[in-house]
């Protein structure tokens, strides 16, 4: 009489093999960008107090850690760049002999293959930490995307083969992709940090790349967290200024964000896996409170479930290693 039908959905979990056979999500050491933070200097190896096992690293000191990356088989690596010198309009960052450019040179040369990303902004770079340049309190938008502009076209000629600007003023990606072709580097992709939000998780990154905002806060140009329509227009934005990846962050209390974004786009997709959500996993794990192996590859794993092809993580080496052991 019943129209219930009983259903044995745990047939297909009763063996480790049967399991692997129905997976529908595999990581791979491949989906990962290792985050890399240069800093002007000699012989510094500094750990970066809320991201435990994270450096700063000086150019001599640089080729040990790109080794390990590439000893992994991590395909690539993000470059940060910590300037010795800061000021209004952030000339280190379009510096052709800046901290990135030097060690995107070095990286390059002592590993081709590696896919070399550098980031793209201006808050390490200026004395009041904003991602463009100011006036008064006012971020300004127009007069950043030149000197924006100017940073890529500096680190696509050291060599960089992916160029991430992650500065989140309006027009960066038609503006860059336009300066990088007048400047003959026509074939450079562009992974864009499209959908960014206003995030406390970004935290303990402001101190590694030491570029906190001397005042106020980002909120004029990163997105409100409240917001999901506003990503896909985000995202819709950079599409048709010509972006060849688009990339989510935060990940983690954004893989709604994620899988809207995958479903609306035709591009590869990036999850960053960000400071604040490694540092508070790394706490945890010190503290003998979770399963750091763990709780990590079933974190990255569902950040690919929800969508993301590529995963930009301080993970990368660690994940690596364990997806290795399995
Ligand atoms: C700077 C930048 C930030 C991150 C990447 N690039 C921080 C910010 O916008 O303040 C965050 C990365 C992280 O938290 O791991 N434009
Ligand atoms: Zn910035």
């Amino acid at each position: 009489m019943s129209n219930y039908h009983f259903r044995r959905n745990r047939r297909l979990r009763n063996s480790t093999t049967l399991r692997s056979m129905v997976r529908e999500t595999i990581l791979q050491k491949e989906d990962f960008i290792y985050p890399i933070f240069v800093i002007e200097g000699e012989d510094i190896k500094n750990e970066i107090s809320s991201m435990p096992d994270i450096f700063q690293l000086s150019l001599d000191k640089l080729l040990e850690e790109v080794e390990e990356v590439v000893s992994l088989g991590i395909p690539s690596v993000l470059l940060f760049g910590i300037p010795a010198e800061k000021d209004a309009v952030g000339t280190g960052a379009y510096d052709d002999e800046g901290i990135v450019q030097l060690a995107t040179k070095l990286v390059k040369q002592a590993y081709p293959d590696l896919v070399v990303i550098a980031d793209t902004c201006l808050c390490e770079y200026t004395d009041h930490g904003h991602c463009g340049v100011v006036h008064g309190e006012k971020v300004l938008n127009d007069p950043s995307l030149e000197l924006l502009v100017q940073t890529a076209v500096s680190q696509a000629k050291a060599g960089a083969d992916i160029i991430a600007p992650s500065n989140m003023m309006d027009g960066f990606v038609i503006a860059i992709r336009q300066g990088l072709d007048a400047a003959g580097f026509e074939d450079i992709p562009i992974m864009s940090y499209a959908v960014k939000y206003a995030s406390a998780y970004y935290g303990p990154f402001r101190d590694a790349a030491d570029s906190a905002p001397q005042f106020g806060d980002r909120k004029t140009y990163q997105m409100d967290p409240a917001n999901r329509m506003e990503a896909l227009r985000e995202a819709e934005t950079d599409v048709l200024e010509g972006a060849d990846f688009l990339i989510v962050k935060p990940a983690l209390s954004y893989l709604d964000i994620m899988r809207d974004v995958k479903n609306n786009v035709l591009l590869p997709v990036v999850a960053y896996n960000v400071s604040g959500e490694y540092s508070m996993v790394k706490a945890a794990a010190q503290n003998g409170w979770i399963n750091e192996k763990q709780i990590v590859l079933e974190t990255l794993t569902s950040m690919k479930r929800a969508g993301a092809d590529l995963i930009m993580t301080y993970h990368a080496k660690d994940a690596a290693r364990w997806l290795e052991e399995k």
